[in-house]
């Protein structure tokens, strides 16, 4: 029989996002679903031919800071040129709810417009998110720094009393019962970095008991890696819960080729069955907030302590609230300037223009890139800033990077197993159902992009570009990019933990 459907797409190359090599297939897509893979007859009112394209779920960015960018930015423009359909945001301990606390905590990342009222809970944030649909859709962990914010009415550099746990206790509670899909720590900065293994244990009881899963940015990625690695498995362990290890790396010279180490603990932890995973961007420069780089002694005289070491040459400056003039600077160039070692010059740039300057600092070896990336455990996340007018690379470029670099020409990961750890892999550790998939019943998440020419074109001297041979992403049904262009459609819609 006849059949009419709203769009299909015609003869791609089909990633399904398990795994499995592409296939030459056809896609039918109805409202917001996948109706019909393989040979689909009948027409369409919108027929895409795919001719030389690879169609692949659309990607699912396991480790965004975005939570406010989706509300006051909707088209979220970064993620979507690169083919990201879902966000994960939440991490590092940086959550959208308590509203006020989530203010204070991720000043340096984004702020929210005045047009949104403040939400209650995570229940309030994702109903904001779905009064206010973005392009793409949004699923959200709950941030250990904010509830620990809220309940400890500050940076309490101490442990919290039996109440303000109970306080914290309930805080995650009904996150999870809203439909986060966990909760994150990011235990180098304020104020998670004052809070022990207990406390954090405690806290990821309430989500184990709802079926989340714990995600960390550990205490340490420098000289104790080793032992950060044992602390995260072992929170999982504790309280019943999967991990996921965030933004898998080790900095500073000294600690080069240890991953190879903290890999193989991840294997030894899914060995004794736990459900122990990580996620990466594919650079050798992180970005974070320059405060938190001097608080944990990057600079210092020793080995550069929770976050490892980076040289004053190695830092670029992304986003300076009140002086932009000085984004793309080196924090070298202050060194010489001011005649200053290295953490003074930070301090005293700190001290002239506020805590909530952003930077980007090499520090990793691209061989650990390669090795993380090609290791099983590995998904892949942005852990993108759009702020500022040299915001790291990765916000705009990580997608295409690893299918076009890593994947097309260095060989590191096939491409089916590379569209595995951006969609069917993140999709199952986070309890994304329908989605990650082509198959018919699953939401028409969907990216083409051609696999012989798909380039990141975002850098650091000029990062704020999509990529090239990604000519479509369709969000629920809806192309959100159109022959490489933002439509502005707002098709994205809030996601809640499968409870299953
Ligand atoms: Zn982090
Ligand atoms: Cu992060």
């Amino acid at each position: 029989m006849e059949h009419a459907h709203d769009l299909i797409i015609r003869n791609a190359t089909v990633y399904d996002g398990t795994g499995a090599p592409g296939i030459r297939a056809d896609i039918a897509i109805d409202a917001d679903r996948i109706t019909e893979t393989g040979t689909v007859r009948g027409r369409a009112a919108i027929e895409i031919d795919a001719h030389g394209l690879a169609a692949a779920p659309g990607f699912i960015d396991v480790h965004s800071h975005d939570d406010f960018h989706v509300l006051t930015e909707p088209d979220v423009t970064h993620n979507v040129l690169q083919g990201i359909t879902t966000v994960i945001v939440g991490n590092c301990g940086f959550g959208a709810a308590p509203a006020a606390a989530a203010q204070v905590q991720m000043r340096a990342i984004q702020e929210v417009g005045r047009e949104f009222e403040p939400w209650e809970g995570y229940a309030g944030y994702l109903e904001t998110v779905d009064a206010n649909p973005p392009s793409l859709n949004v699923a959200a962990l709950v941030g250990h720094h904010t509830v620990r914010r809220a309940a400890m009415g500050g940076v309490g550099k101490r442990p919290p009393t039996p109440d303000e746990l109970a306080s914290m206790r309930r805080m995650v509670a009904e996150g999870m019962e809203a439909g986060a899909v966990g909760m994150s720590t990011g235990l180098v900065y304020e104020p998670g970095r004052y809070s022990d293994t207990t406390e954090v244990v405690a806290l990821a009881e309430e989500v184990a008991a709802r079926n989340g899963i714990y995600v960390s940015h550990m205490r340490n990625e420098g000289d104790g890696l080793l032992d950060a690695v044992r602390e995260t498995i072992g929170i999982g362990e504790s309280a019943g819960c999967g991990v996921e290890i965030s933004h898998h790396k080790a900095v500073g010279k000294g600690n080069w080729g240890k991953v190879a180490r903290s890999l193989e603990m991840i294997e030894a932890a899914q060995a004794r069955g736990a459900d122990v995973t990580a996620d990466q961007y594919p650079y050798t420069a992180r970005s974070t907030m320059l405060f938190a780089l001097v608080q944990n002694g990057t600079f210092g005289s020793g080995s550069g302590g929770a976050m490892g070491r980076s040289s004053p040459d190695e830092v670029l400056l992304c986003s300076v609230p009140g002086a932009p003039e000085l984004e793309g600077r080196t924090l070298q160039s202050f060194v010489e300037e001011w005649d200053l070692p290295g953490e003074d010059a930070a301090n005293r740039l700190l001290s002239e223009r506020g805590n909530d300057v952003l930077v980007a600092a090499f520090g990793m070896d691209e061989g650990d890139v390669r090795m993380v990336m090609a290791h099983p455990s590995t998904m892949i996340g942005t852990d993108g800033l759009d702020r500022g007018s040299r915001p790291h690379p990765r916000a705009w470029g990580t997608y295409p990077r690893i299918l076009g670099k890593y994947v097309r020409d260095e060989g590191i990961l096939a491409l089916e197993d590379a569209v595995w750890r951006m969609t069917g892999f993140p999709a199952k550790k986070f309890g994304l159902r329908d989605r990650g998939v082509i198959r018919a019943g699953a939401f028409a998440d969907i990216v083409l992009f051609d696999p012989a020419t798909v380039a990141d074109r975002a850098t650091f001297e000029d990062p704020r570009h999509g990529p090239t041979g990604m000519p479509h992403v369709i969000v629920n049904g809806q192309f959100v990019v159109r022959d490489g262009r933002h439509t502005h459609a707002r098709a994205g819609t809030a996601l809640r933990r499968d409870p299953a």
